[in-house]
Formats: C-alpha cells, structure tokens, sequence
C-alpha cells in the first residue's frame, strides 16, 4: 500500500504542470470542507483531495500562476458553517457559496477580505450578526455583496461602509436585520449602484445621505417598519431607475417639483405605503417609466392626463385608494399597457375607447368603482386580455357584454359579477367562444333565469360563481361534462329539483389523478378573495361544491361519497330530506360540511370524526337523533353546530345518550377509537406532526374561507 501510494504520488508530482497552488491553499479548502458536516459536502471530496493540485478540485479556478481566483460553489448541496480559513487564500477575488444551506456566522475574514471582490452567500442559513468594522481601513476591494434570503439578525452595521470605497452592489433582503438603514452607505464609494434592504426589519426614516448616492440606481427597502416623508434630499439621486419602498408606514405626498427630478425612473413602487394626495402632473415628464405602483394608500383626486406621456408604462396598479374621476382624460392610445388594475377607487364614467387599442394588454382589473355603461365591439382589438375584472360596478347589458368579450379568445379569468342589476342570464346559444375560460364569477347581480346551455360548452372551467342572483330551475346534468370544474357555487338562488348524480361525477372531485392535469400556471393578476385573502393561481382555490340556500329536495344520494377530492360542502337551506349517507365519511379531504337548515333525520354517522382535517361542521336544524360524534375533529365543534335537533344527545346537548343500552355501546366504540387514534399519533411519530401541521393550516385557510362566505365578500 505504501508503494502504491508513493507511486501516485510520484505520478501526480510529474504529470502536473511545473506550479500548483501553494500548500496555504490547499489546507484552506481542505478547513473549509472540514467545516461541512458528513453528507453535507456536495461530493466535493471526490476531487478535493489533499496532496493533489487545488487548482484542478471541482469548483476552483485559478489564475494563470496558479493563485486560487475563484471558488465556485453555489447549489451544491452544501451544509454546515463557513470557515474562516478561506480567509486565508490571499488571492480569492470571487467566492459564490449561494443556494446552500450553510449555517454559522459570515466569517469577518471574509466580509473584511483584502482580496475579495465578490462575495455572494445569498439564499443559505446564516444567522447572527454582521459585525462593523473593528479598526480604520484604507479601503477594501470588496464589489459585490450578497447576503440576501439568509437568516441574519440584529442591528445592521453603519459603519463598516466607510470602508468598502468599491462597493456597487449590496444586496440584504430577505433577514431580519433591524435597526436604521445606514446613512452614509455611500459616502466613500462613488460608484455604489444597487441596494436592496427588503424583507427585513429596518426602522426610522429613509435617510436623506441616500440623495448623494449620484450613481445609485436600484433602492429596494420593502416590507419593512420604515416610517416618516420620503426626504427632498433622496430626490438628489438622479441616477435612480428603480425606488422600490412598499410595505411601510410612511406618510405624505408625492412632490411634483421633486419627482421630476428622477428622469431615469423605470419603476416607481410605492404600494401599501400609506401615502396620500395626488399623482402629480409631472410624473408625464417620468418618460422612462414602465411600472408605476402606488397600491393600497390614501391617494385621490383625478388622474393627471399626462400620465400619456409615459409612453414606456407597461404596468400600472393604483388598486385601493380614493382617485375619483373618468379615465377618459388619458389617451390610452399611446399606452403600451400590459398589466392594469384601477380597483377600489371612485372612478366613474364608462371605459374609454381608446383603451381598446392596448392590444398588449393582458390583465385589466376595474372592480369596485363606479363605472357604467357597455362595452363596444373594439373590445375584441383586446387579444392578448387573459385576465377581466369588472366586479361591482353599473354596467349593464350582459347579453352584449358577452357577445363582445367573446373576441377576446386568450380570456381565461373573468370576474363580472355585482352589475347588470336584475338583468337575465342569456340563454342565447350565440354565446360561443371563450375556450379558454378557466374562472367565470357573475355573481350577485342579481340575474332571473336558468343556468344556460352555453356554459357547458366553456370547456376548459375549472370555476364557476353564480351565486347570490336569483336564478331558477334545475341544475343541468351537463354539469359532469365540464370535465376541469372543481370550484361550483351557485348558492343563494332559487334552484329546485334534486341534487343530481351528474354533480356526483365531476372528475376534478373524483380523484387525485384527475386534479394532477389542473393548469398550474400564474394568473397575470392576483384573484382577491378578501381584501386580505388573495390566489395567485387557480389551483390554489379549494375544491368546492355550494349549493346552500336554494329549494332543493329529495335526498343526498350516497354517491356523494366519490367527491373524495372536496374541500368544502355546502348543502345548508335547502329542502333535504333522508338520511346523512355513511358514504359522506369517504370525503377525506373535507374541511367544512354544512347541512343545516334541512329536513335531514336518522343518525349522525359516527365515523366522520375520522375526518381529519374537518373544521366546520353544521347540521343545526334538521331532524336528527341519536348521539352526535365524538373523538377526531368532534371536540372543536360547539353545541351550536346540532341546535334545532331536539332528538340528538351526548355530552355537549342537553339531552343525554346513556338512557338506552344501544347508546352505551356507542359511546364506549367511541372511546376506544379515540384510545387508538391517541396510540396512532404516538407511534405516528413524525408523521402525525406533519398531519398535525396540515391540519392548522387547512384550519387557517378555512376559518378565513368561511369569514369571506359569511361576509359575502365578492371575487375580484
Ligand atoms: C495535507 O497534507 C499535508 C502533507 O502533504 C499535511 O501537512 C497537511 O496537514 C494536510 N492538510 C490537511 C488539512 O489534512
Ligand atoms: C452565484 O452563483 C449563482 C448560481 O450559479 C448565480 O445565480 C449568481 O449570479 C452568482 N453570483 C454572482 C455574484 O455572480
Ligand atoms: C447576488 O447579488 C448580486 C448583485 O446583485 C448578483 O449579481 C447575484 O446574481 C446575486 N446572487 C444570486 C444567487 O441571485
Ligand atoms: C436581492 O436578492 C433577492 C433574493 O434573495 C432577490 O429576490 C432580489 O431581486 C435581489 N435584489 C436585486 C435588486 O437584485
Ligand atoms: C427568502 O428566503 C427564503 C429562505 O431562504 C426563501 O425560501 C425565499 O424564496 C426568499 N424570498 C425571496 C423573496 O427571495
Ligand atoms: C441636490 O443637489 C443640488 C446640487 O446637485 C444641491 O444644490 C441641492 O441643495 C441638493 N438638494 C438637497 C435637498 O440636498
Ligand atoms: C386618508 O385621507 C383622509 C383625507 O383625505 C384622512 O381623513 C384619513 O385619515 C386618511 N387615512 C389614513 C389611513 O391616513
Ligand atoms: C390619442 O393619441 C392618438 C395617437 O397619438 C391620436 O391619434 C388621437 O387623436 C389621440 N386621441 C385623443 C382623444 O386625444
Ligand atoms: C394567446 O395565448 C397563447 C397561449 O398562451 C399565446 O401563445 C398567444 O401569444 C396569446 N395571444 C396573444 C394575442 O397574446
Ligand atoms: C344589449 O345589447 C344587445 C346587442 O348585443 C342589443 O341588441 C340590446 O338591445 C341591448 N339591450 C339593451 C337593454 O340595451
Ligand atoms: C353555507 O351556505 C349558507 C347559504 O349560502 C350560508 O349561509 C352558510 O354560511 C354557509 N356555511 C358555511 C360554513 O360557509
Ligand atoms: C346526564 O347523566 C349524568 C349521569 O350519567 C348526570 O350526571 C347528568 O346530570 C345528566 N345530564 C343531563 C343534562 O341530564
């Protein structure tokens, strides 16, 4: 062995080029992935092998002499702490430890390196501090740092800038930093560029030092608890093409005069800030603007008819604010618009025509205002629209709204609901086009009439709302053939007849399998459930059938049972009768089931409490009798959910069960079924905490589903 290891040796020592790198380096890299746990090393250790030339290790690059340059080791699968001894490869210009799961501190070696130029450990685990700099420096090379998407705390360093006289670069989003943003990062470095402090937790106020940044371009600073006036003196920074602050608690107005001054501006994004006043007519002179955000704020007043001259403006959001007026006084013709939401204010008058002519855009949301009126044929000019929100307005005419949205072919989400007040559903077997349809709310309107055919020809629906109008007559058996539906309310109307089987064959509640071939995608706007409660894609919605408060009747036919997919059920006031099918206890995945307000009699089945993620149930007001469940979910719910069901008994009612022998048995089933279920969880181990976890959140997305129903909050 001895010879043999000799012999590679020797064969190595002549087959390498007459340098390698130096003996320093090469224990550096080797402390380095000692610091790494077992399993933790990316498999590095297959080439970085001590006594063979680093230069050549999977990840190092060298410079023509044979110094260790670069180390590159993002994504490798890393974990453990970072050595300082990388510190001591005295000719490292660039290390990239990003995407691992590297835990530890930054070592100060590295962040105070006298080499380093770019340093990026972005997206790991790091915790602690970022220290200041201990002692005077003349300056460090140091370019690029990114240290974003860690887990770092504490106060961020102020000082330690002063000496990075190089920096362009600085990227910290994504911690928990906290503490003032510092006021002279760029006192000494004249070319610093790009500063990105978002998701954290900085306080105070956006420092004026930031104006003298002259060659600043990106300030992100986010989502976090930053107070006060955007300072005159930032408007200094002439440089800036993007001033992204949303998410904090500032105050005042934007300044026309000072606004201006920002001429290289592509995005302004001052969303959720809570700012007031008005869009100053000089933002016209912002020719490079192409994302203009000012969301959730105190704004108002009318648009200024310049906003036109911002030619470039492919994304506009003034979503919740109090901007009043017509948007006719912009010409829109000259817009390239992509993206644009004007919910939520008190604009009004009807939708100029010339927005037509954005033939580009993709994504227009106009949902709580004032508007009216109808739409003319140009809308069809409108063919890249995916996304249409005309929720809570006056406009009329849903015949014509839909004989000329039909045009727009790559239409897949429209919201309209709460307009064409008293209106009838069309029933007009013109109504074709719209293959693309995946989301269609007309609810709240209300609308006479019956569901019409033209529906089941929208084939690709995944949900459809019709609630809330006071629509008649059956519910269509083609309901099965919209073989991608998994979201149907069409509660609050007057529907009569049966719960058909057809409902009962609906592939998305069916299986797993079926649900898998559900598009995927990112819708181009958010669909808001709630001010609060938002869907950023379509398979995000739970899976849903509400049929309550209609004049259903006959009995729920056990092949209910099959919807093993469903999240929700709701069949509460109607006019059901029978009994609750055993089959029910098949649907797994429920987490609300209301039956209330029915004439539903026999047993509670006792084995719905193996529904785990159940958080709502309700079958106050029936005709029920026997013991109610217990054990599983059963012990959250209160005596409210039986009320009205004088003949129903257990140990929350007033009427108790252990009068007759049959109920004892019961009980004492129960009993030892909870026993194992305790017994399961233990030796569930991890597993049942996973459940565990599952089932919280199942719990919190529901208890704020249910508030959106109860408070019948409209989509948009
Ligand atoms: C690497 O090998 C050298 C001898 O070639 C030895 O002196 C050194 O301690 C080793 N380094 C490490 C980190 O094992
Ligand atoms: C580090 O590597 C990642 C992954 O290759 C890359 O995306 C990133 O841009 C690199 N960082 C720098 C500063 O070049
Ligand atoms: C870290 O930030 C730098 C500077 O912006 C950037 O070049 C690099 O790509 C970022 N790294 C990752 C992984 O995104
Ligand atoms: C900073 O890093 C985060 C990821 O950690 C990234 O999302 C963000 O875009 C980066 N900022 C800039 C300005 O590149
Ligand atoms: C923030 O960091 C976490 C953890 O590294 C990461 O999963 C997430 O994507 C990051 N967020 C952003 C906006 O970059
Ligand atoms: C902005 O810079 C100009 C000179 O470039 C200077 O005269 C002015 O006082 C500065 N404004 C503020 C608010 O500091
Ligand atoms: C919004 O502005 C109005 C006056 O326009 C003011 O009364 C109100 O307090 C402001 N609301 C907030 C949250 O600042
Ligand atoms: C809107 O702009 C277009 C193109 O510049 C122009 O032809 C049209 O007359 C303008 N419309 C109005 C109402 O100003
Ligand atoms: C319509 O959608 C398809 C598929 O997403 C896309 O390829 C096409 O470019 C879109 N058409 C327009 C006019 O945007
Ligand atoms: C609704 O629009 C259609 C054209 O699509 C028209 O024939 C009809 O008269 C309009 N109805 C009302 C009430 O305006
Ligand atoms: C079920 O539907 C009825 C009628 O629409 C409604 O009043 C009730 O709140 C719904 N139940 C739940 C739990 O959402
Ligand atoms: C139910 O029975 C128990 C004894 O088994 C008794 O203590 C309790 O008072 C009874 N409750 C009611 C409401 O009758």
């Amino acid at each position: 062995m001895p010879f043999f290891g000799l012999a590679v040796a020797v064969l190595l020592f002549f087959s390498s080029p007459t340098s390698s790198c130096t003996e320093q380096e090469r224990s550096s890299l080797i402390n380095f992935i000692d610091g790494l746990v077992p399993g933790g090393n990316g498999g590095l250790n297959v080439s970085w092998v001590n006594g063979t030339d680093c230069c050549k290790w999977e990840g190092i690059v060298c410079s023509t002499d044979e110094v260790v340059t670069y180390v590159l080791l993002a994504s490798k699968g890393l974990k453990g702490v970072i050595s300082p001894s990388l510190g001591n490869l005295a000719g490292l210009l660039h290390l990239n430890l990003s995407h691992n799961s590297l835990g530890g501190s930054l070592p100060t070696e590295l962040l105070f390196s006298r080499s380093i130029v770019v340093l990026d450990v972005s997206f790991n685990r790091l915790t602690g501090h970022l220290q200041e700099l201990q002692s005077a420096n003349p300056g460090l090379p140091l370019q690029v740092l990114n240290v974003s998407s860690n887990l770092f705390t504490e106060k961020f360093p102020s000082t330690a800038w002063e000496a990075m006289k190089n920096l362009v670069a600085l990227n910290a989003s994504n911690n928990s930093f906290t503490g003032q943003i510092p006021s002279y990062i760029c006192i000494n470095a004249p070319s610093f560029a790009m500063l990105d402090l978002g998701y954290n937790q900085f306080r105070g106020n956006i420092p004026p030092g930031l104006g003298s940044c002259s060659t600043l371009k990106v300030l992100k600073a986010g989502h976090n608890d930053l107070s006060g006036a955007l300072p005159d003196k930032l408007f200094n920074a002439t440089s800036l093409e993007e001033l992204s602050l949303p998410n904090n608690a500032l105050q005042g107005a934007l300044d026309g005069s000072l606004l201006v001054k920002l001429s290289s501006l592509a995005v302004l994004n001052l969303g959720s800030t809570g700012l007031s006043g008005k869009i100053p007519d000089s933002i016209g002179q912002l020719r490079k603007l192409e994302e203009l955000h000012l969301d959730n704020n105190n704004m108002s007043g009318e648009l200024p008819s310049a906003l036109d001259n911002c030619t470039n403006l492919t994304y506009i959001t003034l979503r919740n604010n109090s901007f009043t007026g017509d948007l006719s006084k912009i010409n829109f013709t000259v817009l390239d618009l992509r993206i644009a939401d004007f919910s939520m204010n008190l604009f009004n008058g009807t939708i100029p025509e010339s927005i037509y002519s954005c033939s580009n855009l993709m994504a227009l949301r106009l949902a709580y205002n004032s508007f009216h009126g109808q739409f003319s044929p140009s809308i069809g000019n409108l063919r890249s629209l995916t996304f249409l929100s005309l929720t809570n307005n006056s406009f009329t005419n849903l015949t014509n709204t839909l004989q000329m949205l039909k045009g727009c072919k790559n239409l897949t989400t429209l919201l309209i609901g709460t307009n064409f007040k008293d209106e009838t559903i069309p029933q007009d077997e013109t109504i074709n086009g719209f293959e693309n349809l995946q989301v269609l709310t007309i609810d709240a309107c209300p609308l006479v009439g019956e569901i019409p055919f033209w529906i089941s020809k929208l084939r690709k629906l995944m949900m459809i709302d019709l609630s809330c109008n006071q629509l008649t007559g059956p519910v269509p058996s083609w309901i099965s053939g919209l073989h991608f539906l998994f979201f149907l309310d069409i509660s609050r109307n007057r529907l009569t007849g049966s719960i058909p089987t057809a409902l009962m064959k609906m592939p998305m509640l069916l299986s797993e399998n079926n649900a898998a071939k559900l598009d995927t995608r990112f819708l181009e706007l958010p669909v808001f459930w709630t001010p609060s409660r938002q869907y950023r894609s379509i398979i995000a919605f739970p899976k849903v059938l509400n049929l309550g408060n209609n004049n259903f009747t006959g009995a729920i036919s056990p092949e209910i049972g099959q919807l093993k997919m469903l999240d929700y059920l709701n069949l509460s006031s109607n006019g059901l009768t029978g009994e609750i099918p055993q089959q029910i206890c098949n649907l797994t995945n429920l987490q609300m089931l209301d039956l209330s307000d029915n004439q539903l009699t026999g047993a509670i089945p006792s084995a719905l409490s193996d529904l785990h993620f159940l958080s709502g149930f309700d079958v106050s007001n029936n005709q029920l009798e026997g013991p109610v469940p217990s054990g599983g979910q059963f012990h959250t719910f209160s005596n409210s959910s039986y009320s009205g069901n004088p003949k129903l008994c257990g140990p929350i009612l007033s009427l108790n069960c252990t009068s007759t022998a049959t109920d004892q048995t019961s009980t004492s089933r129960w009993r030892n079924k909870r026993f194992g279920l305790v017994i399961g969880i233990i030796s569930g181990g991890l597993t049942a905490l996973g459940l565990l976890a599952c089932f919280l959140i199942a719990k919190l997305v529901y208890d704020d589903h249910t508030e959106s129903l109860v408070l019948l909050q409209r989509r948009y």
